[in-house]
């Protein structure tokens, strides 16, 4: 579970300071699928930073299961995230010259004791994605679509309870966006926990909860009344590309 309490994070360059988060508070429980939306600058990223334990708050407090994230050391604080995070970023963050397995199985270099049977996990994480026949290519042999289910193979390697991801779509063909956003459906039915930045609405509409940032604050917080199905889309989709 993650539980935020007047979370706070000003960013201080010099002499400047900014601050960017001024009191969120929110509770996501295990298995929530949740989308976070707000306008550019609004700290959508910043938060999805100290959710995925790659950065601190200023103040308040964050606490993930039964730990205080503020008070860990970095060591710890990256141990934890390595366990619990997968993040799926809008550049897909790809290494250029490896292909997607060797992407794919990068995140486990973190891990404690590297597991002899890495390639085959990343197989499995590439084949859970759609990509069993495009194992062996890199990325600039791969679609935009295929580069972005590259990364969250990457993201799912290591099985983590929560996936965290910034625009996910943002890249995307309208069709490829609802081939992700049907992965993150699968990914929610399996118990996982979703949060999802996004500009767009109809993005969002695929999340069980929607929370808005503004000025630093949570603008709203509420249900989403009728959930898009991604499925139901792309079999659509696939109707009217049969008529023509
Ligand atoms: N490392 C940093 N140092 C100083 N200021 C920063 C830093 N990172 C972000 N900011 C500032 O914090 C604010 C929020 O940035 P953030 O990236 O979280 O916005 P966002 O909501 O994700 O925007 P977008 O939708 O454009 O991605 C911005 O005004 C930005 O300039
Ligand atoms: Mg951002």
């Amino acid at each position: 579970m993650i539980e935020v309490q007047g979370l706070e994070k000003t960013y201080s360059t010099g002499s400047v300071t900014t601050p960017v988060l001024k009191d969120i508070n929110f509770r996501i429980n295990d298995g929530e699928y949740v989308a976070i939306m707000g306008t550019s600058g609004t700290g959508k990223s910043t938060l999805m930073n100290i959710l995925g334990c790659l950065d601190k708050p200023t103040g308040g407090s964050y606490r993930l299961d039964d730990t205080d994230v503020g008070s860990l050391d970095d060591d710890t604080l990256s141990h934890l995230r390595n366990r619990k995070v997968g993040f799926v970023f809008q550049q897909f963050h790809l290494l250029e010259r490896a292909t997607a397995t060797r992407n794919v199985m990068l995140p486990l270099i973190y891990v404690e004791d590297y597991p002899e049977d890495a390639k085959k996990m990343a197989e499995k994480s590439l084949s859970s994605v759609g990509l069993a026949d495009r194992m062996e290519y890199k990325p600039n042999e791969l679609s935009g679509g295929q580069q972005q289910r590259v990364a969250i193979a990457r993201a799912l390697i290591t099985e983590p309870e929560i996936i965290l991801a910034d625009e996910p779509t943002g890249n995307l063909d309208h069709k490829s966006g609802l081939e992700v956003m049907a992965i993150f459906k699968r990914l929610h039915q399996k118990g996982r926990t979703i949060i999802l930045v996004t500009h767009e609405q109809a993005v969002a509409d695929h999340a069980q909860r929607i929370i808005v940032l503004k000025d630093g604050k949570i603008a709203e917080d509420r249900r989403v009344e009728k959930q898009r199905d991604p499925d139901v889309e792309l079999s659509t989709l696939a109707g009217g590309e049969d008529e023509q």
